[in-house]
């Protein structure tokens, strides 16, 4: 990182820019614009403002139960097909644009030109580096960072924030304090790598995940059971390394370490390597058709979103987050 005198500071975030408006930039614009800012987005395919306006009606009710800032309302939301004028007057952007580093690479030239100095370009990208994204920001590259959520953004409250080579800490403070002050529950990586820390994890899961059920070891299904009503329900309240300090019992995590470390790391050896054939896709898929078969989708996100907002209450109660 630069040293911290560089151009950007921290001003008060009052209009925030959303670049793309799919999945995540939906989710962000509603997010924001629940804490009261005004928020412009942009998005070239047809039909996106509907889409946009559409998706944040069915996650404003949530947003409602779990609390509007002062002022809050879906009708600051403006839209715009021109990605310039929509950084022009922003305060802060987050980029939600297709996972292609030459798709953003072309991306943040634009916002880079045409937003103030002083704001950071933040990228929700879920792996690409942001050395390789501020590549294409000849004006000012220190202002860009990753700005990582979890799907969806309006509840999950991890962001990862990222620097790259010549991100300014001046910059990672910025969209430190921006995202705290959303609510957000951000953490600060050291250093830039593929997929960050939450997907780096989620990828280790699914690689020995994919090769369960290409060894036939267990369904789709169980293998969902496994997380969603094992480990999973502990790992939602506390992060793994205390879940396994309190599997110690009054040795903590160094007893662990000596009694199970050995037997645990020699189960690295027996883990899968399997590759994502066509095959293989499709029998993760026709599981999970399978263990759907019966589950109307619309019911399943709204029982997912009740379900999540019951826990971040309960656990806004908790001393760790
Ligand atoms: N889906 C997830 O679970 C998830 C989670 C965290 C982060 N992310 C990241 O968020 C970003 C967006 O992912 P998504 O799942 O919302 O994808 P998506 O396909 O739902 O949305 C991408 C949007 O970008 C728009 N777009 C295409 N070209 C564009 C351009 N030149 N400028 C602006 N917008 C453009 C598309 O029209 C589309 O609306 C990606 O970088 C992804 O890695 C995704």
């Amino acid at each position: 990182m630069t040293s911290p005198d560089d151009p950007v500071t921290s001003p008060a975030v009052r209009r925030v820019a959303i670049v793309g408006t799919g999945v995540i930039g939906a989710s962000w614009a509603a997010h924001f614009l629940a804490h009261g800012l005004d928020v412009i987005a942009t998005d070239p395919a047809p039909g996106s403002e509907d889409r946009l306006r559409a998706d944040i009606r069915s996650h404003w009710p949530v947003l409602e139960q779990l609390g509007l800032a002062d002022g809050a309302s879906p009708d600051r939301l403006t839209f715009t097909d021109d990605p310039a004028a929509a950084v022009a007057d922003a305060d802060y952007v987050q980029e939600n644009g297709p996972e292609r580093e030459d798709v953003k690479r072309a991306l943040f030239a634009v916002l880079d030109a045409s937003a103030r100095p002083d704001v950071v370009l933040a990228s929700s990208s879920s792996g690409l580096l942001p050395s390789a994204i501020a590549r294409g920001c000849p004006e000012h590259p220190e202002r860009v960072v990753v700005g990582h959520p979890f799907n969806p953004p309006h509840l999950i409250p991890l962001v990862e924030v990222v620097p790259g080579e010549v991100t300014s800490e001046a910059a990672m403070d910025t969209a430190m304090a921006f995202y705290r002050a959303v609510g957000k529950r951000p953490i600060q990586l050291r250093q830039e790598l593929p997929g960050h820390i939450g997907n780096r994890l989620q990828a280790a899961l699914f690689r020995e995940a994919y090769s369960l059920v290409e060894r036939g070891v267990a369904s789709v299904a169980d293998i969902d059971t496994a997380i969603s009503c094992g480990p999973g329900l502990r790992w939602a309240v506390l992060g793994p390394f205390v879940n396994l300090h309190l599997s110690g019992g009054p040795g903590g995590l160094a007893h662990v370490l000596e009694h199970l470390g050995p037997p645990m790391t020699a189960w690295w050896a027996d883990l899968g390597h399997p590759e994502l054939t066509p095959e293989l896709a499709r029998a993760l898929v026709a599981g999970v058709d399978e263990e759907l078969a019966d589950v109307d989708p619309a019911d399943l996100v709204a029982q997912r979103d009740e379900v999540l907002n019951t826990l971040l209450a309960a656990k806004s109660r908790t001393t760790l987050p």
